[in-house]
């Protein structure tokens, strides 16, 4: 039951805050007394109709990282809503058991997203996702995905095909009870811009929010994210705007929400190896102070705790391979990561793993050595 999960390793167990000087419960009750002791809001609560997000931060869907362990960590570190990774609605109609697990839920309110170039699909596919749960059904024309955008006309290439985009939008509206909502770039291209324009399309079909990453299809992951652009989305509308696209600090995400004037910020890479940075950036927009970096002990249990997760989420073997990547990003900015890195990539046993994070980690925190990400680092890994 993935809803429950614990250590499946007894020795994961007691290695819960090994070397930890705050457990993890203290490191969210701390972060959750920022949260709940706002000072003037910078911020207001989305009402989407009838589902509130509470607090506009809100953690990207990322294909093979925002899985349920990653989802769970951020949410209840204090993320404001967590979206499911990209579903492909004929995988969800088809039942695919990969898929299905991919669109378990758990906390309110959830999301699950979708990409299809089918209308009917789309409209069935959200029906599905809504009888698991999701309290909000997104839509992606974002993808830049050669397979998802070329191969099958979807997500991103959806921009350019403004009546498909219509009748996508159209038919998952009427198929659900819920709100929809739409994640999108600027446009195809620099040629078309069309973001604007498919967001009043999407506000007159009944989509209730935007999210804009601030770039086109044609620029992936390169250049920087335009958050002056977004603007023009948030002008041509009534309903909210989310700002996305390279957030990585405090004070970008107060940039910008300034130069888009959206209604609340989406993170993604940000969050690599730091669950706890929206609710860092929450914090921040609602008391002007964003709370201090988690010390070493307490990224180390966050860490633990992370890796707990798959491991009982995705079973010994496939967690145990699936969390390489997280380890990396959580030692990312340390002092000695890149042979952490190297070496915990070819253990293939879980005590083994353990017992590298504490020889890794354990040295570190007895000298109160401080994490340092370049920016340049945190942005790297994109899809
Ligand atoms: C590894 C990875 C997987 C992604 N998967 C999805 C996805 O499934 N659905 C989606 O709408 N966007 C996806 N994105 C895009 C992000 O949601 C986000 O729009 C983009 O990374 C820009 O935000 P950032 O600079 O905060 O990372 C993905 C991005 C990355 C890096």
């Amino acid at each position: 039951m993935p809803g429950r999960m614990h250590a499946v390793n007894p020795a994961i167990d007691g290695l819960h805050g090994t070397g930890a000087s705050r457990s993890y419960a203290q490191i969210m009750g701390n972060i959750s007394d920022l949260l709940h002791h706002p000072q003037p809001h910078a911020l207001k609560p989305i009402d989407l109709g009838g589902v509130v997000i509470d607090v506009p931060v809100i953690l990207a869907p990322m294909s093979g990282v925002t899985d349920l362990p990653f989802r769970r960590l951020a949410r209840e570190l204090g993320a404001g809503l967590v979206v499911s990774e990209m579903i492909a609605s004929w995988a969800m109609i088809r039942e695919n058991a990969a898929t299905l697990r991919m669109a378990t839920l758990e906390g309110r309110p959830s999301s699950i997203q979708l990409a299809g170039c089918d209308p009917a699909a789309m409209a069935e596919a959200a029906k599905i996702a809504v009888g698991r749960g999701a309290d909000i059904v997104d839509i992606n024309f974002g993808c830049p995905v050669k397979k998802v955008a070329v191969g099958q006309a979807a997500g991103s290439a959806l921009m350019r095909d403004e009546l498909g985009a219509a009748r996508i939008l159209e038919a998952t509206v009427k198929a659900v009870n819920v709100p929809v909502t739409l994640k999108m770039r600027m446009g195809w291209d620099h040629a078309t811009l069309n973001a604007p324009k498919i967001a009043r399309i999407a506000e007159d079909l009944g989509i209730r929010m935007v999210t804009v990453h601030g770039r086109t299809r044609q620029q992936f992951y390169t250049g920087t994210a335009n958050w002056d652009f977004i603007a023009e989305v948030k002008n041509a509308v009534r309903i909210p705007v989310i700002a996305n696209g390279d957030i990585i600090t405090s004070d970008d995400a107060r940039e910008a929400l300034a130069r888009s004037g959206a209604d609340g910020v989406m993170i993604g890479r940000g969050c690599y190896g730091r669950p706890w940075f929206p609710a860092q950036v929450a914090a921040f927009l609602q008391t002007g102070t964003t709370p201090a970096e988690p010390d070493l002990a307490a990224q180390k249990a966050i860490l633990l705790r992370h890796y707990d997760l798959m491991l009982h989420y995705f079973g010994i073997e496939p967690g145990l391979r699936m969390a390489r990547k997280h380890l990396a990003w959580y030692s990312r900015g340390l002092s000695g990561s890149a042979e952490f890195r190297a070496t915990v990539t070819r253990v293939a046993e879980v005590p083994a793993v353990l017992a590298l994070i504490d020889r890794f980690y354990d040295p570190l925190i007895e000298r109160g050595a401080t994490r340092i990400v370049r920016r340049d680092d945190a942005l790297a890994d994109a899809a």
